[in-house]
Parts: structure tokens; sequence; C-alpha cells
């Protein structure tokens, strides 16, 4: 009987599953670990979201099974979200779509558009689904190695001009897991346009839409570009920005053939989250949240900048702040520069319990980065700057 199978031996050990078993190592061997590694939000989701959550899931008509594509309500608060914040329109019946987390979204839609004729262009750094989405529906990948947006827009554009295949979609996703960079409008205007000339669809994946430091670095969404939604869909969610992961909602919106290929192969796949679920995350969606998102930016921006100067002054790891996002990236400390990220990783785990990600798990450009999450109190980083210290 066949023990290997073809996508199980393509695929390498999820970074996070790496990591995690490093740690187990470690805590075995009786350290403490304090994890910067997942970007899973500490905080908790606004109040009003908990408290409606704990009446609605009282409720025992709201057990069955929910609907392909989400619930009515939430199609229409996303479509409220796009008009308020971006003052983008969209139609809630073709235009919007609920997902179980942008994660499952990109991951469907990747199954229902690939086939083995055509390609995809991913940035390298990226989100890891933005590539095994494609890696899964098994479909042809070419990365563009950029870590400044500018730099991946300018390699995108040189590279579809120079091949006579073009690729069937490129992702693109600001602000950036892992490396925090953000763009303007303008970078968005050229996309569209490069890309409608070349007839190529556009994935957005801007989940950390919410996470940003400085009005002038608020993010866009591509569908504000006039005619955007002629080649793009867009994913968001409500894990990063109120800090509901495990609620697993998230949404895509845009590009009614995109949209309707996903709503399709999820009517095979699955029933959509927990109506109580997808109802507080209608609410969360709403201007009642707009005060718990500005303490969170407060909250992420001064953990950005108390880890930055707190690094800075201990180690001399010099890292950039952050303009959005709940991250920072950055090089590998001077002294061990030697060692590739994951075993610079490794060894802070092994030696003094600090667990962070390797840049290379998101791609070959991240080699010589680590990116650190934004989710340890104060005394949590004062304590792995010391410990950390031992190591350095
Ligand atoms: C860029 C990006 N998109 C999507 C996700 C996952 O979002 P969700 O929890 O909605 O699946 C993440 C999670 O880390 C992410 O970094």
């Amino acid at each position: 009987m066949q023990n290997q199978f073809y996508l199980t031996e393509k695929l390498p050990p999820y970074i996070f599953a790496a990591i995690y078993e490093l740690k187990q190592q470690a805590i075995a061997r009786g350290l403490e670990i304090i994890d910067f590694g997942m970007g899973n939000p500490d905080s908790a989701p606004p109040q009003h979201v908990m408290e409606r959550l704990a009446e609605l899931s009282c409720d025992p008509k709201l057990f069955g099974y929910s609907t392909t594509g989400g619930i009515d309500i939430l199609k229409k608060s996303i479509c409220d979200y796009y008009q308020r914040r971006f003052g983008v329109e969209l139609d809630y019946n073709s235009e919007a779509l609920v997902t179980i987390g942008a994660k499952e979204g990109i991951a469907s839609l990747a199954t229902a558009i690939s086939d083995e004729k055509n390609y995809i262009c991913i940035p390298s750094p990226s989100y890891p689904i933005h590539t095994f989405g494609f890696v899964i529906a098994k479909t042809n990948l070419h990365h563009i190695e950029a870590i400044e947006s500018r730099d991946f827009l300018a390699q995108f554009k040189k590279y579809v001009e120079s091949v006579k295949q073009k690729p069937q979609a490129v992702i693109v996703s600001y602000p950036c897991n892992p490396t925090t960079e953000i763009v303007g409008l303008d970078f968005y205007e050229e996309l569209v346009s490069f890309c409608k000339k070349h007839q190529i669809y556009i994935i957005s994946d801007i989940a950390y839409a919410e996470l940003y430091f400085n009005e002038k670095d608020k993010p866009h969404s591509i569908l504000e570009v006039k005619g955007a939604k002629d080649v793009a869909i867009e994913f968001s969610s409500v894990s990063k920005s109120y800090s509901m992961a495990g609620c697993r909602v998230g949404f895509a919106c845009g590009n009614q053939n995109l949209v309707g290929a996903l709503y399709k192969i999820k009517s095979y796949l699955d029933y959509g989250s927990f109506n109580p679920l997808q109802m507080v995350a209608a609410e969360a969606l709403t201007e009642k949240s707009d005060e718990y998102l500005k303490n969170l930016r407060q909250l992420y921006q001064k953990r950005g900048e108390f880890l930055v100067d707190i690094f800075a002054r201990e180690l001399g790891w010099s890292i950039e702040k952050p303009k959005a996002s709940m991250f920072v990236w950055t090089k590998l400390p001077k002294q061990f520069s030697h060692l590739s990220s994951f075993d610079f990783c490794k060894k802070m785990i092994e030696e003094c319990g600090i667990a962070m990600s390797p840049g290379s798990s998101f791609g070959k450009s991240g080699e010589g980065f680590i990116r650190l999450s934004l989710i340890r109190t104060e005394d949590e980083v004062r304590r792995a700057a010391s410990k950390l210290k031992t190591v350095f």
C-alpha cells in the first residue's frame, strides 16, 4: 500500500509546526518560552462582540448549518464597511462573500481557479498560504523575489513583459506579512492598469488593513481604484483587526467571476462558520468598534516602539519601527549573520527560550531576516531582551 503521497511529500513542514516542535523540546528541558512567533492576537475582542456572542450562543436555532458564502447580515455589513472605510460600493449578492478566515478563502480560490496550464505570480517573501494554497491546488508558480513593494512591482512588470504566456493571476498583500511594507493608492493604480492591459487577475489580501500607526499610512483597498473590480478580488478578515482569529470569519470582495468561482467551490466544500460567529463579525465591522480599533492601533504601535528601543539599547540590534501590521521585520543581528534565519531562531529557542519566525519560512528572499510578532507585554519584552543578551 502507498504510504507516501504526492502533496504531503511536496509540502515542507509548516513553519509554525517546526517552531512548535523546537519550543516543546525547550520546555521539556525546563526553559521558559517567550514566544514572538505566531501572529496570534493576544487582546480581547471588542466588548460588544463578546457580549453579543454570549447571548447568541444560547439560541439553539443558530446551531444548524449556516449558508455557503455567508449569511446576508454579514455580507451587508462587509459592504457597509467597504463603503465607510474605503468609499467602495459593493453588491452584497454578487461582489461579497464570507470565508472561514482569509486563509481558507485564499486556499479555496486557488482550488477554484487553478489548472495545470496556468501559473500564478506570488511575492516572496509572503504569507505562506499565498504560495501553498496554489501548491495544494497543483498549479504552477512564479515567485517575484522582492522585499520592497516598488521593487516587487517593477520586477513583476518586467517579468510579465518578457514572457509570452502571461500569468493567470498575481498576489499582493499590504500591509505585508512579514515585511510590514505598506503601499499607497498609486501602487494599486499602476498594478490595476498593468493587469488590465495584460488580462491578469489580482488577488489582494489586506488582513492587516486596520493596523496602521499614522493617518498618512492608512492602508487602502485595491478596490478604491476605478475599474479594479474588472480584475481584482480582495480578502480580509476579522482575525487581526478585531482580535477574533479563533472565530474563523473572513471575506472576499470584488470581481464577480472570482467571487462566483469561490462561491461554487465552497458550495462543495463547506457550510460556513457557526452562525453566531458570523453575526458578531457583522457587528465587529460597524462603527461600534471604532474606539476599539483606535486603542488596538495604539497598543501595537507602543509595543513596536518599546521592542525596537529596548533591543537597540540592550542588544545593539537595530530594528526599523513598523508603520503598520502587528510585526517587526528585521535583518539578523550582525554577529549572527553567518547563520541562516532558521538556525538563528533555533539557537535562540534552544539557548534562551525566545521564539521568533525565520524570514526564510516566508520565501527565499526572506532569508537573512527575522519576524517578531507584537503580541508580548512590555514586561515580557523586557525579560526577552535580558535573556537574549546572555546569548548575544
Ligand atoms: C497576510 C495574511 N492573510 C491572512 C491571514 C489569515 O487570516 P485568517 O485568520 O482570516 O485566516 C494571515 C494570518 O497570519 C496573514 O498574515
